[in-house]
């Protein structure tokens, strides 16, 4: 089936109570072992790029390598999806590419670190909506600033989510989807010890903005055996903590339906790849080892498929085209 626009994925995933992993991809390995779990547990799925993404792969490469992930999936609601759009003109970019879904991170500035001020993000994130939307395309915004600076993305420091702004923001700017700051941060050094997470944030917003998709940025859970794999062959990561697997769901139980997940994809990748050419060491084709972190993606993908309650869910609905998302958008 061609790309789903996200906001369906997202609005079928409120109506059956589900939460929706957003996984990034920057390769062919990472598109197939995330394919393999959704097509093995019928889950939809949100595969996103972000810019470095879109760098990494001369954006030609994504474009079509999440076109074989459609024709290779026919029964499975895909959504291609651009992780933090910094500017009008990367979201417009995206959308050229023929992804369904965009995010305007208005909540930083077009460096993707200064934090902006509640009117500069409305500002950008309505231009971008209006544009979006006249393709049928999907619009995710961010409101408050995650901790942590992965790769250039995030201010490094916290400002949690203001529920109140929250409602204004998605009431002015006509957003599909918010993204809150609830205490999480990019990348593998989250925290030292068990994260508390402001998870009354998500059940406050929720409540006011009835069925209205959240999204959780910076939910890898960051698994000690993962970390555990990497140092025994030969890496050397310091002790760290992610989003523990429970605080998840029970963000999904109070309105979030979108979770974002890099990380943990790296982090399987790198402990399998390391582990093969560690145990191996005459091996020089690359396909040992990058089919061992295309099977530990799997693994890791499945494993939160069926946390997150998205499995079984793929034939739930006729997938809709942007063509009929214009139309929705033209009526409002
Ligand atoms: O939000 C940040 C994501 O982990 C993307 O990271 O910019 O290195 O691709 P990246
Ligand atoms: P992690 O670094 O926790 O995987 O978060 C990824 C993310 O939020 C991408 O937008
Ligand atoms: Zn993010």
């Amino acid at each position: 089936m061609p790309l789903v626009p996200m906001k369906q994925i997202l609005d079928e995933a409120i109506k059956a109570d589900y939460g929706v992993g957003a996984f990034n991809v920057n390769n062919m390995e990472q598109i197939q072992g995330i394919m393999k779990a959704a097509k093995e547990t019928a889950s939809p799925v949100i595969l996103q790029a972000s810019r470095g993404a879109l760098k990494y792969t001369n954006m030609v490469y994504i474009k079509h390598l999440v076109a074989a992930a459609c024709e290779d999936n026919p029964d499975i609601p895909i959504a291609l999806h651009l992780d933090h759009g910094n500017s009008l003109e990367t979201c417009k970019m995206a959308i050229g590419l023929g992804f369904t879904s965009v995010m305007m991170d208005g909540s930083l500035k077009e460096d993707a670190k200064t934090p902006t001020t509640f009117d500069e993000n409305v500002e950008v994130t309505k231009k971008v909506v209006e544009y979006a939307h006249a393709f049928g395309v999907t619009v995710e915004g961010e409101l408050g600033t995650l901790g942590g600076i992965e790769d250039g993305v995030g201010s490094g420091k916290v400002r949690l989510t203001d529920p109140d702004e929250a409602v204004k923001f998605v009431e002015i700017t006509g957003v599909d989807a918010l993204a809150l700051a609830i205490g999480t941060s990019h990348g593998a050094y989250k925290f030292k010890a068990e994260p508390k997470l402001a998870i009354d944030i998500v059940s406050e917003v929720s409540e006011r903005l009835k069925n209205f998709p959240l999204v959780m940025h910076g939910s890898s859970s960051v698994p000690k055996e993962l970390i555990d794999i990497i140092n025994k062959y030969g890496g050397n990561m310091q002790k760290t903590m992610g989003v523990p697997i429970e605080s998840i769901q029970q963000a999904i139980k109070r309105g979030i339906r979108k979770i974002n997940v890099d990380t943990d994809g790296r982090l399987a990748m790198t402990g399998a790849i390391r582990k093969c050419l560690s145990e191996k060491l005459d091996v020089f084709d690359p396909r040992e080892y990058f089919g061992k972190a295309r099977e530990a993606v799997y693994e890791m993908v499945k494993g939160k498929m069926v946390a997150f309650g998205t499995t079984g869910h793929a034939g739930d609905y006729k997938p809709a085209t942007l063509e009929d998302m214009k139309k929705v958008y033209e009526e409002k």
